[in-house]
């Protein structure tokens, strides 16, 4: 964090290190505020370096108590030691030295959850990205990598447990009570993907067997007493290894595959090699605490961990540029698994919801970056939906481009071209090229311009010519630092509808390059002609959300409605449906703020109610459908001059309509999903109970009295169905009894249960309207609330700034005075927590002039604090840009 203080790290200044590391060996003496840390390192000097360079290590609060070359003393002058770095001068050319390194660090005194810390009486570590340098001085870069040996001494009785990465060597007792035990990585590593886990837990243990007949021990360490909740994760983990061996063809390589869940952690959870920690949220599970949502994310992000086993361990980036070679890979990877373990429609869906909603707006405004960036302030800042969940869309696109056989072969060549490297998204790239013969030069705009490209459509028929002709137009907006923009390399799908619900085939196309169902826009403008089109179509275009971007397409509600109710892509159905309801939404939000009567459109409502009650689609899929574009969708939508309040009342009264007109439809699906039988977290029943609670959010609407609700919430058996009903509760009626009674059952029940009581926390602190910023500051006094913990920090204080937009927007200012108020005094203990929660305010200039002033004065009230962590000083400077 306090490393690069005020330096902008930029990559036109790469430069390979000077010296090479051998090997690392390391020595830990376990102590609750005062640990020992012996590094032992070989290095030699790169051929071809610079003879008199010196040695230089980064550090961070460290301070250095001993230092030997080879096993001798330095002289004071040959070195300086800063908290930050240490300088060793006049080492050996060629050959081969040790250097020994001494320093003692403080796990318990450790806040900001990087480096050794301590959470809950166990020993942990989070390394990526810069939090190995807060262990001892090293070079901590990801190109740096060396196999490990790592011994840990501890107390016995405190720490039966003592894990590392890598394989088990062995151990014993040793003294006063201590006993060790040592690990050995033999695949080399950067300091990134170092772990250490020693205290007392309890294990959940299984085995897989390998494609090559390798029997790999499984181990999923939680809380004593939790165990029976890790059997999910651990049924997830054999399935990813199962998975990215049949479909990427890759194998574990070591003896041992553990993870290991704690309750303070940045961020969702750390792949290191062989030894994944976990924020607990992502591990722990079972029916009566876990929602279908837990479990979803719980089957993701055990792949996705387990995934970065080849996409960023035995395969690594170069240096923090090239994050999304491995984070954007791996999240393709992960998607592509929860689309072949679930309904891969539905998937898509929820994944381009996600995108629109998280990354847009990312991209739309001051925190707005490419890909790959070029430049950074503060690395930790640059883990975002822009790095991850574009950049997996990238790669998405490279699989369209080139097809399955192209793509496999790319990927083929990269995992044999690059195994034990530290490579560049250029490296990634050539394979595809090198692979296919593909020219993708133009295509890489996708990793170096930021901004949501915008292309604007529109279809003509032409029925004595039998021709339709499609004309495009791209334009990709000005970001921070990249005013004018090259035109890019967008693979569309499309398909021409005709009246029949089949699908054109033209007889031939014009105006660019045509590949399968693909069209590839790679002009500012461009029109293509197909022919042979006996009877006019109906144009479905980026299907499937094959490229990232805003399209503009005027379409009739008619024509929408065709594809709603005939296309055989049900992502296309979603995104139809999606178009019919925006621009009502968008319209009721105007109409609303003009104190006008808002309307339902009655072809959204019709298209809407066939397609809930329509029993030949899966229930997931209507559930997707009822739930319509949330407020921020329609915020973005609308683009500028915002104000919430509208939003709000427009969309509610839209729904409104909704309930209404659906109320019997809504009723029937009510009592036909009712389950009794044994719960069951699989993606079908899952879909059960959604389509079930968006019918009963419906009818929450349609009925105008709490009773339906509470009844819901009486009936619960799973905690989907509890949740849910206690957020109709509050959200619409926040000062019934029935809501008071709920909240007060549900905290009763599982005041003992942190993951659950973080649940009982965001559902209060997401109550629309004004009023809810007074009941954050009183839950903040609630015993339950924890200012140490991230995930009670986020699902209180993050909650209500990041997913309650009409009671974070005060209009008069308050929300944004409490979020400055937060971020100055989480800040010093947690600089991470506080500049992620501190991006909640990344769409600000988008709101009306008055909101927007009191959240620039907010900012500026940060801005103006002397006392700054590297973190939020980066956030808040280019959120003022
Ligand atoms: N590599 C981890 C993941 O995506 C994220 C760790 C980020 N940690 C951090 N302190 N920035 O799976
Ligand atoms: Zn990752």
């Amino acid at each position: 964090m306090s490393t690069s203080e005020n330096k902008v790290v930029e990559l036109a200044n790469y430069h390979p290190t000077d010296f090479v590391l051998e090997r690392v060996d390391l020595t830990f003496e376990l102590d609750p505020t005062n640990s020992k840390v012996d590094a032992r390192l070989i290095f030699h000097r790169r051929e071809g370096a610079d003879a008199t360079a010196p040695l230089v290590l980064d550090g961070d609060e460290l301070t250095l108590s001993g230092l030997l070359l080879d096993q001798n003393e330095l002289p004071a002058e040959q070195y300086d030691a800063t908290p930050q770095s240490l300088t060793i001068r006049d080492l050996p050319g060629a050959s081969p030295f040790e250097i020994t390194v001494t320093t003692f660090i403080n796990p318990e005194a450790n806040s900001q959850l990087m480096g050794l810390y301590r959470t809950n009486g166990v020993y942990c570590t989070q390394c990526e990205a810069e939090g190995f340098r807060r262990i001892t001085y090293f070079p901590d870069r990801p190109d740096v990598l060396a196999p490990y040996t790592i011994t840990i001494i501890a107390d016995k009785a405190a720490n039966p447990l003592l894990l590392s990465n890598g394989n088990y060597l062995g151990g014993g007792n040793y003294d006063e009570g201590r006993h060790f035990a040592a690990w050995f990585d033999p695949h080399p590593k950067p300091s990134y993907l170092f772990a250490l886990v020693a205290g007392d837990l309890g294990v959940v243990e299984d085995t897989f067997t390998t494609m090559s007949g390798r029997e790999v021990a499984l181990k999923i360490y939680v809380e004593r007493g939790k165990e029976p909740r890790a059997t999910y994760a651990m049924d997830a983990l054999k399935r990813s290894m199962k998975w990215d061996e049949d479909r990427f063809g890759r194998e574990y390589d070591l003896d041992i595959f553990m993870v290991v869940a704690v309750s303070d952690f940045n961020m969702g959870a750390m792949e290191n090699k062989g030894l994944n920690v976990f924020n607990d949220k992502y591990v722990l599970a079972d029916p009566e605490t876990a929602t279908d949502q837990d479990y979803a994310n719980i089957e993701a992000i055990i792949a996705h961990e387990y995934f970065h086993n080849w996409t960023g361990n035995r395969i690594t980036c170069r240096d923090w540029f090239q994050l999304s070679l491995k984070e954007g890979l791996t999240v393709f990877r992960d998607h592509e698994f929860s689309a072949d373990m679930r309904s891969r429609p539905v998937k898509r869906i929820a994944e381009v919801r996600h995108l629109k909603s998280e990354q847009f707006p990312e991209d739309a405004g001051p925190l707005a970056h490419p890909v790959r960036p070029t430049k950074y302030r503060e690395i930790n800042n640059f883990y975002t939906t822009t790095v991850y969940e574009k950049g997996s869309e990238v790669i998405r696109m490279i699989a369209t481009l080139l097809g399955p056989e192209g793509f496999k072969k790319g990927m083929d060549l990269y995992f044999d071209r690059h195994d034990g490297d530290a490579a560049t998204v250029e490296d990634f790239v050539k394979c595809f090229e090198d692979a296919t013969g593909r020219d993708l030069n133009q295509f890489s705009l996708w990793y170096h311009q930021a901004g949501t490209p915008l292309v604007t459509a529109s279809g003509a028929y032409d029925a004595a010519a039998s021709t339709f002709t499609l004309s495009l137009e791209q334009r990709v907006p000005a970001t921070p630092g990249q005013p004018t923009k090259e035109p890019m390399h967008i693979p569309l799908s499309f398909a021409l509808i005709l009246d029949n619900g089949s699908v054109a085939t033209p007889t031939a196309v014009s105006g660019g390059e045509v590949t399968g169902d693909v069209l590839h826009l790679t002009e500012q403008k461009q029109t293509f002609t197909f022919s042979g089109v006996s009877s006019r179509p109906v144009l479905s275009l980026n299907r499937s959300f094959s490229a990232p971007i805003n399209l503009h397409l005027d379409q009739s509600a008619d024509d929408l409605g065709h594809i709603a109710r005939h296309d055989s892509d049900l992502f296309a159905r979603w995104q139809a449906l999606t178009d019919l309801a925006l621009p009502n939404l968008m319209q009721a939000s105007r109409d609303a703020r003009e104190g006008k009567e808002v309307e339902a459109s009655p072809a959204l409502i019709s298209a809407l109610l066939e397609t809930a009650g329509n029993h030949a689609l899966e229930p997931a899929f209507r559930a997707q459908v009822l739930a319509l574009p949330g407020e921020s969708d329609i915020a973005r939508e609308l683009g500028s001059n915002n104000d919430p309040d509208a939003i709000h009342a427009g969309r509610t009264a839209v729904l409104k309509a909704i309930a209404g007109a659906g109320r019997d439809l809504f009723q029937h699906l009510l009592s036909e999903t009712r389950t009794d039988g044994e719960f069951s977290p699989d993606a079908e029943s899952a879909g059960r109970r959604a389509l079930r609670n968006s019918a009963l959010s419906y009818l929450t609407y349609a009925e105008q009295s709490p009773s339906i609700a509470a009844k819901a919430f009486d009936d619960a058996n799973n905690m989907t169905d509890m949740l849910q009903a206690m957020t109709l509760l509050a959200h619409r009626f926040p000062d019934a009894e029935e809501t008071s009674a709920a909240l007060q059952a549900f905290l009763k029940r599982f005041d003992n249960n942190p993951l659950v009581i973080d649940k009982w926390f965001a559902v209060q602190a997401t109550i629309p309207g004004a009023a809810t910023l007074g009941r954050v500051r009183a839950l903040m006094e609630n015993p339950h609330f924890v200012r140490g913990n991230p995930n009670r920090v986020r699902s209180l204080v993050g909650s209500f700034t990041f997913s309650n937009p009409t009671g974070f927007n005060r209009a008069d200012g308050e929300g944004y005075r409490f979020l400055a108020e937060q971020i100055l005094e989480i800040d010093p203990k947690n600089p991470q927590l506080a500049a992620r929660i501190l991006t909640s305010m990344r769409s600000w200039r988008s709101l009306e002039p008055q909101r927007a002033d009191q959240a620039r004065s907010a900012l500026l009230s940060i801005d103006r604090s002397s006392s700054l962590s590297n973190d939020v000083r980066d956030i808040v400077e280019r959120m003022l840009k």
